[in-house]
């Protein structure tokens, strides 16, 4: 039904897509694969009518089109539901929908469409108040609206720009249910993801882009989750590893029934007591909103604790604040790395000093030694393999995986003796996320205690000794990692209390 044909597009000092094909056919999913900035979005908007091409042509049902803007995509059955929605906040989800379809927006008008989107709604399972509005409604309702706005205007072909990166677990089975409907009756799917066991779960086909290039075309039968990364990356990727068993050291990091207080003053952390000893990793898993964020920030001292204990290497925190405990031994990853984790207007080499610029040798009698400034932050940058043009460019200019890795360098090469760490590979490309898996390994075979929250569960699975269970701020359970499954955990997550 699509046929794109050498497409290239450059933007100043960028070759986003070189000479890229994509064929799509009806009833098939056509996942589009690649690493942050590899371009994939910039081919869609070519599709889309967003942008022109500089080279290339478009096939539609074998006929060559132009596509000069969304309305003519749209009129030619295209659909696209982007990264970032596009639906007007103050208007109901009918109302949107009735939107840029010609006519009075009167009451007259919205009953015919009202009506019709329930039929479409009943038809794909996209469940939707056509009354509600946009503003009101939880992000997956949003995208289901979205969607719905897609197929009321005839969509046959439909590209989903990263649909589950917003989605909680249960939010994506639903969407993919869905997908599944609207291929079964024939339309075509380009979907965007880099999640590999979605992509290998929904995909009939899968072109993989990397640096604006095509770096590979295969099918889920042919591939694997290892050959899928290796074609984003360009390397090989290591994707599951087996950590070798270690007799953990002493307890360092000591949790005892804390109680601590959420942004909307009810309990966040109800009562949780644990243990990190050195050279141990504690996997915190469940998903996110359950206590995760407010116990590591009343870890590190940024939120007050209302009742319940912490210490550090074996003593306990009296007045917690930031400063206090690294002066204890405690390094933090936050999980939200641009607001907490660095000062955007900082420059990397700034931001990898934040925490040691005043201590010796980088500064001796009051000064600023900037040759031992220079070959520390230089080291940094070479041995966490942060991608930047100089020491000197603002941080906020990096992408996501490289100031996250900052600020991994910076919190790593700090000795400390507990680590807490949060969402270290969120929104990380593969190939990073696998250097930070590797960096995290090290500290645990140099005896760090690792506390370890991360909603990735398979993340969890494979990095931690043992796993911890948030459930609504209290421990719904623990178990060693070598006793652990999926679906255990899964279901533990989920409020399911393990048997024994
Ligand atoms: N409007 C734009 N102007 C300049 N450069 C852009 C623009 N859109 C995308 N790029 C660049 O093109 C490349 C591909 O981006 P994009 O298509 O968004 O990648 P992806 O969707 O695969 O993450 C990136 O280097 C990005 O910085
Ligand atoms: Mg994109």
């Amino acid at each position: 039904m699509l046929e794109m044909r050498g497409i290239t597009k450059r933007f100043p000092g960028v070759l986003a897509n070189d000479g890229v094909d994509l064929t799509v056919l009806p009833g098939q999913v056509h996942t589009l694969l690649g690493e942050n900035g590899a371009g994939k979005s910039t081919l869609m908007k070519v599709l889309y009518g967003l942008y022109q091409p500089d080279q290339g042509s478009i096939l539609l049902d074998g006929e060559q089109v132009e596509i000069h803007s969304p309305n003519d995509a749209i009129a030619r059955g295209i659909g696209m539901i982007h990264q970032h929605f596009m639906l007007v906040p103050t208007l109901t989800v009918a109302e949107n929908v009735a939107l840029g379809l010609g006519g009075r927006r009167g009451l007259a008008d919205m009953r015919p469409v009202r009506k019709r989107l329930l039929e479409v709604s009943e038809q794909y399972g996209l469940r939707v108040d056509p009354d509600a509005q946009i503003w009101q409604l939880a992000v997956g309702e949003r995208q289901r609206a979205e969607i719905l706005k897609a197929l009321y205007r005839d969509a046959r072909l439909l590209v989903l720009d990263e649909p589950t990166a917003v989605l909680t677990p249960s939010e994506v089975d639903e969407l993919f249910i869905t997908l599944r409907q609207l291929t079964a009756d024939g339309k075509g799917l380009i979907f965007i993801s880099h999640k590999l066991h979605e992509v290998m779960a929904l995909s009939d086909e899968i072109t993989v882009l990397r640096d604006g290039c095509v770096s590979g075309h295969t099918r889920p039968s042919e591939a694997t989750r290892e050959s899928l990364a290796e074609m984003m990356v360009g390397r090989p990727v290591v994707l599951s590893r087996s950590v070798a068993p270690q007799d953990p050291g002493d307890a360092q990091l000591l949790v005892d029934s804390l109680v601590v207080m959420g942004d909307r003053g009810t309990q966040a952390v109800d009562g949780v007591s644990l243990e990190v000893r050195s050279g141990e990793i504690v996997g915190v898993a469940g998903v996110s909103g359950n206590g995760q964020r407010e116990l590591a920030e009343a870890i590190f001292g940024l939120r007050p604790i209302s009742s319940g204990t912490v210490q550090i290497a074996g003593s306990q925190v009296a007045e917690p604040s930031p400063k206090a405990v690294r002066g204890m031994g405690l390094a933090y990853v936050p999980e939200e790395r641009m607001r907490h984790g660095t000062v955007g207007d900082f420059t990397v080499a700034e931001n990898l000093m934040l925490v040691d610029y005043l201590h010796p040798p980088y500064t001796r009698r009051g000064l600023l030694n900037r040759k031992a400034i220079t070959d520390r932050c230089h080291g940094l940058v070479d041995g966490y393999n942060v991608k930047t043009p100089t020491l000197d460019t603002p941080t906020k200019h990096l992408s996501g995986g490289n100031i996250q890795k900052v600020v991994i360098a910076r919190e790593f090469s700090a000795d400390a003796t507990v680590l807490v760490i949060a969402q270290p590979t969120r929104g990380v490309d593969i190939g990073a996320a696998e250097y930070i898996h590797e960096r995290l390994l090290e500290q645990r075979a140099n005896g760090a205690a690792i506390l370890l929250i991360s909603e990735d569960l398979d993340e969890v699975m494979q990095l931690s000794d043992r796993i911890i269970v948030l459930l609504e701020g209290k421990i719904m359970g623990q178990v060693a990692r070598s006793a652990a499954t999926v679906t255990e955990v899964g279901l533990m997550m989920s409020g399911v209390a393990r048997a024994d």
